[in-house]
């Protein structure tokens, strides 16, 4: 093992040592089916551009994206209608506000931002069918190209999420009223709910966020998923958008693009250096894992990882 490779093994298994004790905060409970995650389970990954994978703890431990699936969708819209085509309907601008926030710019009625749901619902939306193949399995197949895997639903918690959404519906049909869903919002809300119901591991998301840091090129089987400026847009929308109201705080401290999601997960990208990920069900009051963060922090700090 280099030198190199060494110091990242021992910067993961330590500072899993270090945060595991971390009692702070509980799994999401407004998806029912969250709240029977294990809040001990502590997974940290890592993934080189050479395709070298790191980790300690969970790391094949599975859980669901939720909202770390929408920067990979929003580059599935942006290959299908470009950076100017996507924006018409959705702006690239941060919320400043928790992540389910009513979103609307005044005048146009577009979100914010494609990081926040009321954004996210609207990205899902520019998905088309086409003809042979519906919008969900589209957004699966570019799912698991970025993981660079087969992945599934978890339809348990698809199913929680069903029945207890109405705050994402309610944002669909307001979006709807200002002007810009292009398609049926419950219909848009459910294909959302079940991009967020995608399972993935800790190993899965380091993948996907070394996919981005490599230009859109898996790093560990060459796949080219999407092309190297969508990669880099998706890139700059997680920097300033992807912590939601903590956006700033987290570039400032970490200096990293980054994106969290309330089953436990948090990705942080390296531009041609790596991909990294975290998973730890225990939640701060923002929706982000709260030992996801000071370990990504801390490894931020620890190698030099901070890119301004
Ligand atoms: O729409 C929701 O509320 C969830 N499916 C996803 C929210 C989420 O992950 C927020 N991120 N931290």
């Amino acid at each position: 093992m280099s030198s190199a490779a060494g110091a990242v093994t021992d910067a993961l298994h330590e500072l899993r040592t270090r945060f595991a004790g971390v009692r702070d905060g509980v799994p999401a409970d407004y998806i029912p089916q969250l709240a029977m995650a294990d809040p001990e389970a502590f997974g940290l990954a890592l993934i080189s551009m050479d395709g070298h994978r790191y980790s300690t703890g969970e790391a094949d431990v599975p859980f669901t994206m939720q909202s770390v699936s929408k920067p990979f969708v929003y580059a599935l819209a942006l290959c299908e209608l470009g950076l100017d085509g996507v924006s018409r309907w959705v702006n690239a601008e941060p919320s400043g506000e928790a992540y389910n926030a009513i979103s609307l710019e005044p005048g146009t009625g577009r979100p914010d931002n494609a990081m926040v749901n009321a954004g996210a619902i609207v990205t899902t939306a520019l998905i088309p069918d086409t003809a042979d193949t519906p919008r969900f399995d589209r957004i699966l197949d570019c799912l698991s190209r970025f993981a660079g895997r087969q992945l599934d639903v978890d339809e348990a918690v698809y199913a929680s999420e069903v029945a207890t959404g109405d705050r994402n519906r309610a944002l669909a049909y307001l979006i709807r009223s200002a002007g810009p869903l292009p398609v049926d919002p419950v219909g848009a809300v459910e294909t959302y709910f079940r991009q967020c119901a995608v399972r993935v591991t800790t190993l899965d998301l380091a993948a996907m966020a070394a996919t981005l840091a490599n230009g859109g090129v898996n790093p560990l089987n060459g796949d080219v998923v999407v092309e190297e400026p969508v990669a880099a847009q998706v890139l700059a929308v997680m920097a300033t958008c992807g912590m939601y109201d903590t956006s700033g705080d987290w570039l400032l401290r970490v200096g990293l693009p980054a994106k969290s999601g309330v089953s436990g997960g948090l990705i942080a990208a390296g531009p041609a250096r790596f991909g990294l990920a975290a998973y730890s069900p225990r939640l701060d009051p923002t929706g982000t894992s709260v030992r996801g963060r000071i370990a990504l922090g801390a490894l931020s700090e620890r190698l030099g990882l901070h890119l301004m």
